[in-house]
């Protein structure tokens, strides 16, 4: 976005006579909102900046990913998201993400084979695994086994040396899907199944998904290339909660499988990554497009706390354009795998009478990418609980890509936010008999 300034003076208004002012300079990005570099204002001022949820703060300076909220933009490394959806694979878009260009072919047969040949756990994995409760959560093995990866890459790891940094990048993006389909196997009583070498990245982790000893796995093409695309449009969304959970854990030096775990941890809620098991639930609750306008109803009454899952974004103002992208994916991938889904009419009725309802359009309120994704993961027979493991294995690239570009960036500081504190003045302590 232009911007014909490049300082903005602030009027410090004190006692008669005290008034000053100081100006700001206003830094500019190739794309996008210009920003106030307000760094100087607590020695200038004594004052903090005060923004819940970080609405209108820039945390950093990042070259990976551009979004247009208002456009319906997504750039990953200036490349908008439908051309690599439409030409590229997940593997070559993290490959992109990682180092800033598309690999040559043979660049990107290298990195291939590395990440191939990083997808085996230690087996003492299957130990931490099956320390879980039958019934646990995916993502909170996820989040534990992700965190577990720390205690095995730990004491040799150099972080001050970028190809430690990059293995262990790839390392990540590696052993992700073999950990996730652990998890799935380990929660439903399945044998683990180990990654296999002739296989590519989504169809290994399918087949470890859903091999079954006794018999081979027959699965529709179609399946892997719907799983490939998901992964592309969820690798990357520059500075959403879980990512800039990534960087916050990072900015302080800590183990980037340990600053994985928490952007997991971050992306589960249902505010976030969340959202996708979130949409199929209430799908369901729906039941039948008879049914959409009093969920409608429901979620424009703020008393009822409930909110259209898979509705509304930070940062889009317009059609999330993953969402488009998935919402043609469906009726495709539906058709091809032979899958009749009635929660496909739910999703279009609903989606139909929110677009055109006030409350809505005032807000600027349109389906984010969680809002489809959740019935093509159905239609592969992913299991709801399992959607934002799937969401995880994709952003482990997008996570990993802005870990790499932080530990380069040379004003990266440890992440500490203020406050505006609330609480008693200084008060004396009163002994337990006093009071
Ligand atoms: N249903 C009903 N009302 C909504 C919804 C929704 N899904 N989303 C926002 N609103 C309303 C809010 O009540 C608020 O109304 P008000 O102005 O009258 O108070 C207004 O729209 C603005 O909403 P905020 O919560 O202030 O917007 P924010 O940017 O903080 O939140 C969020 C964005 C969390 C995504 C929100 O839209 C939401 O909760 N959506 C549902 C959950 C969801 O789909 N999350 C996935 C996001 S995409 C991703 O992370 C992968």
């Amino acid at each position: 976005m232009e911007s014909p300034f490049d300082h903005v003076t602030l009027a410090v208004d004190g006692k008669p006579g005290d008034a000053r002012s100081l100006s700001l300079p206003v830094e500019r990005g190739t794309l996008g909102n210009p920003c106030i570099d307000i760094a100087r204002l607590p020695k200038e001022t004594g004052c903090f900046t005060y923004d819940p949820g970080f609405t209108a703060t820039a945390a950093c300076k990042s070259a990976i990913t551009y979004i247009d909220g208002d456009a319906g933009v997504l750039l990953y490394r200036g490349y908008p998201i439908e051309q690599l959806a439409k030409q590229s694979s997940f593997l070559e878009v993290a490959y992109l993400l990682m180092h800033g260009e598309l690999p040559s072919g043979d660049a990107f047969h290298a990195f291939e084979n590395e990440v191939t040949h990083h997808t085996m756990m230690h087996e003492a994995f299957r130990t931490f695994l099956y320390g879980f409760r039958h019934d646990a959560h995916p993502m909170a093995m996820l989040v534990g086994m992700l965190g577990s990866m720390a205690s095995f890459y730990h004491n040799t790891l150099d972080l001050e040396d970028p190809e430690q940094r990059r293995l262990a990048a790839v390392r990540l993006i590696a052993k992700v899907p073999t950990i996730a389909a652990g998890c799935y196997r380990y929660s439903i009583g399945w044998p683990l199944r180990y990654p296999k070498n002739n296989l590519e990245y989504v169809d290994r982790f399918l087949h470890m998904m859903f091999e079954v000893p006794s018999e081979p796995l027959a699965m529709k093409p179609v399946a892997a290339r719907a799983l490939d695309l998901l992964f592309i449009l969820h690798a990357d969304h520059e500075q959403n909660a879980s990512t800039s959970t990534v960087r916050l854990v990072g900015s302080t030096g800590s183990n980037p499988y340990a600053c994985v775990a928490a952007g997991v941890a971050a992306l589960w809620g249902p505010a976030h990554g969340g959202a996708n098991e979130a949409v199929l639930k209430m799908l369901a609750d729906i039941g039948k497009p008879g049914n959409v306008q009093s969920a409608i109803d429901r979620a424009k009454d703020k008393e009822s706390g409930f909110r259209l899952m898979g509705f509304g974004h930070r940062v889009y103002k317009n059609f999330d354009p993953r969402a488009k992208i998935i919402r043609e994916m469906t009726h495709q991938v539906l058709g091809e795998l032979g899958v009749n889904d009635p929660l496909l009419e739910v999703a279009l009725t609903l989606e139909e009478a929110a677009l055109k309802d006030d409350y809505f359009i005032q807000r600027k309120l349109y389906p984010n990418v969680d809002f489809y994704s959740g019935i093509i993961y159905k239609a592969l027979g992913i299991p709801t609980e399992m959607f934002t493991v799937m969401f995880a294995i994709a952003r482990t690239a997008g996570w990993m890509a802005h870990w790499l570009e932080q530990q380069m960036d040379p004003e990266a500081r440890i992440g500490r936010p203020r406050q505006i504190y609330t609480g008693y003045g200084e008060r004396g302590y009163v002994g337990i008999g006093d009071r």
